[in-house]
């Protein structure tokens, strides 16, 4: 393999050292082309850029592989849970026994909010965008810890296990607090019980009432947590980096990666299928019209939940949350219309000359709003839930970003291409 690329350009020849990853991924380290010839890369979308060397996240897209610090998420899903996961991609090992229970206790410290922090969610309307909410309370976070958030890596980095089960811990409640809010209940206190019970029972217990959590629902909520933990340079993942590198703090930078994840295309596709299955229903259709539709190129008719910006093969997560989609159901005892109607377009694309031969197949949004709506998360709420399992990854990437030695400021250039210098036009 070539250690050094040629480059010509204006009759000079550049040598460009070349990168390989430990998976064997090339890359051409063009970081001094600007100083030595003048030349920029131009790369709108970043979709062929490295914009970092990373060792969290292994993604192969053309051959639908993801695993996280090595781990195949096929593996992870069958023999981990998420606060496991999470610890694995934050920390790079598998926790050991007494790892585990220091972090779970730190977990546990941190469940409850400063309770000024609800007269913040009160300032908003009670039919508000969750993920607006979501990203100020997590923007709002730095005023109550300033010792965990202080703009210093140094500083940071030793508070940063502190900080890091802070974040995990909080969202949940967080999310918990916006889900009452918005339905007028009061705050249940958080029980010392693992993560996703915690979850499932401060969001839906009555004032008097323990809501008594399914184990089924419970291990379908790990699964989908788990399945989101992290997944390489996506727009929030490299929006948490970007704000990271000018040493904002970890949850300052937390706070950006949800408000990167609230764009439709992103965080917001698992509520679009969901929208687009229900419309399919409502119209007694089987969705022959949609897939139809879908073939015209028109943008506001994809097929929602298919197709992917780097997988040009079944996205891994979904096959996974596919084949538990229709057990949670079964073990519920849930008859969704909306997953045969998932399922018939599902197999209807397979077949279609239209979506085999642009490699288009299903990706994890398109049967994780089912599971999440049979475990009674409303869909406005869909993009929270994909936030709050996404933190751990978030926080693994700011760590990286935190802890290089050499680390600069992400500071890409741009082609101008404005008007040239013009003159003032004099007045009068
Ligand atoms: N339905 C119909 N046609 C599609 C679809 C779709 N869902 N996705 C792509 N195409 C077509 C596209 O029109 C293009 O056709 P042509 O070659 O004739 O111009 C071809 O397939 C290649 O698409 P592309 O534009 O290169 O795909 P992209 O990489 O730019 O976009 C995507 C990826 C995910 C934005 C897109 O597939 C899409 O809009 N899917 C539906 C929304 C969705 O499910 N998003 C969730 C992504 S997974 C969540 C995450 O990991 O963040």
């Amino acid at each position: 393999m070539a250690e050094l690329a040629s480059l010509s350009l204006d009759d000079k020849e550049f040598k460009l050292p070349v990168i390989t990853g430990s998976e064997g991924e090339m890359a051409i380290d063009t970081r001094k082309l600007r100083k030595e010839s003048g030349y920029i890369c131009y790369d709108q979308g970043y979709g062929n850029t490295g914009s970092c060397m990373s060792e969290i996240t292994y993604l192969d897209g053309d051959k639908g592989i993801l695993r996280h610090r090595g781990y195949p998420i096929e593996q992870l899903t069958q023999n981990s849970d998420y606060i496991e996961t999470a610890y694995l991609v934050i920390y790079g090992e598998l926790p050991t026994a007494g790892q585990r229970s220091e972090f779970n206790a730190l977990l546990a410290e941190h469940a409850d909010v400063d309770p000024r922090m609800h007269s913040i969610l009160e300032g908003f309307p009670q039919n508000a965008s969750p993920m607006a909410m979501l990203s100020s309370l997590m923007a709002a976070l730095p005023a109550y810890y300033p010792e965990l958030a202080t703009n210093n890596f140094e500083q940071d980095l030793k508070n940063f296990d502190q900080t890091a089960a802070l974040a995990i811990s909080k969202i949940r409640t967080f999310v918990v607090m916006i889900y009452r809010y918005q339905r007028g209940l009061p705050m249940v206190p958080s029980k010392d019980v693992p993560y996703c019970e915690n979850l499932l029972q401060m969001m839906f217990s009555e004032e008097q009432k323990d809501y008594v959590t399914d184990p089924e629902v419970v291990k379908a909520l790990d699964l989908l947590l788990l399945l989101h933990v992290d997944h390489e340079q996506n727009c929030s993942t490299a929006t948490v980096r970007m704000v990271g590198s000018s040493a904002a703090n970890l949850l300052a930078s937390l706070s950006a990666g949800i408000a990167a994840l609230s764009g439709p295309l992103h965080g917001g596709a698992n509520a679009a299928v969901m929208k687009m299955l229900q419309a399919i229903h409502d119209e007694g259709d089987d969705g022959s019209h949609f897939i139809e539709a879908a073939k015209s190129g028109d943008k506001s008719k994809r097929l929602m939940g298919f197709g992917h910006a780097v997988y040009r093969n079944f996205d891994p997560r979904a096959k996974i949350i596919g084949v538990s989609c229709e057990k949670v159901l079964a073990t519920l005892g849930i008859d969704d219309p909306l997953l045969s109607i998932a399922q018939h377009l599902e197999q209807a694309a397979l077949k279609d000359d239209y979506f085999v031969s642009r490699k288009l197949y299903p990706n994890v949004d398109f049967y994780s709003g089912i599971i999440m709506r049979a475990l009674g998360i409303p869909v406005e709420m869909f993009t929270a839930a994909f936030a709050m399992g996404r933190v751990p990854g978030w926080i693994a990437n700011w760590r990286e970003v935190a802890a290089q030695p050499k680390g600069r400021i992400y500071r890409p250039r741009q082609v101008y291409m404005g008007p040239v210098q013009r003159d003032y036009p004099v007045k009068g």
